[in-house]
């Protein structure tokens, strides 16, 4: 009998595991996520012409929101998950979706006005986290912003195994404020499936302050 291996991954996936990925949207959906994710695009205040990063994108919801809400930003959203990303590509033809990992990104200083992050830095480690914000450092123009949502503690258990790493939001605004960002305070909402979420707006100061 053939043996099946399971496909190493160096990154934490959406839903846990490959094999739970079909399950992914209609899960997400029932727990809450696209209220998080429309109330994150309305946090970033969107406007036409925007260049929009989106990091650890998955199928591609948030980006599909954000994209609707103003279709005339230039929005690149990357994930390291093949699997992820095919099933984005089939939501939207009008999005860079891209293979890539936020704590390494492919792009110039300064060139993106706002970057836009949902449910995925609970996927990363101490050390990912840490590149990860001085990289949203980098690639973000002076004035810019980033925001964030991610949980605090979840309210559900689907995925739940996989020993992803909660943060309280001190504790993530106190990640962006040593990489260099304005913070502002957090929104914390608690919402009964989803669970305890925060919300994050950093602005990068602009350099002649
Ligand atoms: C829970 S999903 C969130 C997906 C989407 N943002 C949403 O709100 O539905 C977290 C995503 O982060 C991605 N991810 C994990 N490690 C990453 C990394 N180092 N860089 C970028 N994305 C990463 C995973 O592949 C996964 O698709």
């Amino acid at each position: 009998m053939t043996k099946v291996t399971p496909i190493e991954h160096d990154y934490l996936p959406a839903a846990g595991r490959d094999a739970l990925l079909p399950l992914y949207d209609a899960m997400t959906r029932l727990y809450g996520a696209r209220w998080a994710h429309r109330r994150l695009v309305r946090r970033a205040d969107l406007s036409s012409g925007l260049r929009v990063l989106e990091i650890g994108c998955g199928t591609g919801n948030l980006a599909v929101a954000a994209k609707r809400s103003q279709p005339g930003i230039a929005l690149t959203a990357l994930d390291p998950d093949p699997l992820a990303l095919q099933r984005a590509h089939r939501k939207s033809v009008e999005i860079d979706f891209e293979r890539g990992y936020s704590q390494e990104l492919r792009f110039a200083d300064g060139v993106f006005d706002r970057a836009l992050s949902a449910f995925m830095v609970h996927h990363l480690d101490d050390e990912s986290t840490k590149n990860t914000v001085a990289e949203l450092f980098r690639v973000i123009r002076p004035g810019g912003a980033v925001h964030i949502v991610d949980f605090v503690e979840l309210g559900h258990t689907f995925a739940r195994r996989d020993q992803p790493t909660f943060r309280s939001a001190p504790e993530v605004s106190k990640q962006l404020t040593d990489a260099g960002f304005a913070v502002e305070k957090p929104e914390v909402v608690r919402r009964r499936m989803l669970g305890t979420v925060a919300f994050y707006a950093a602005i990068k100061p602009a350099t002649d302050q």
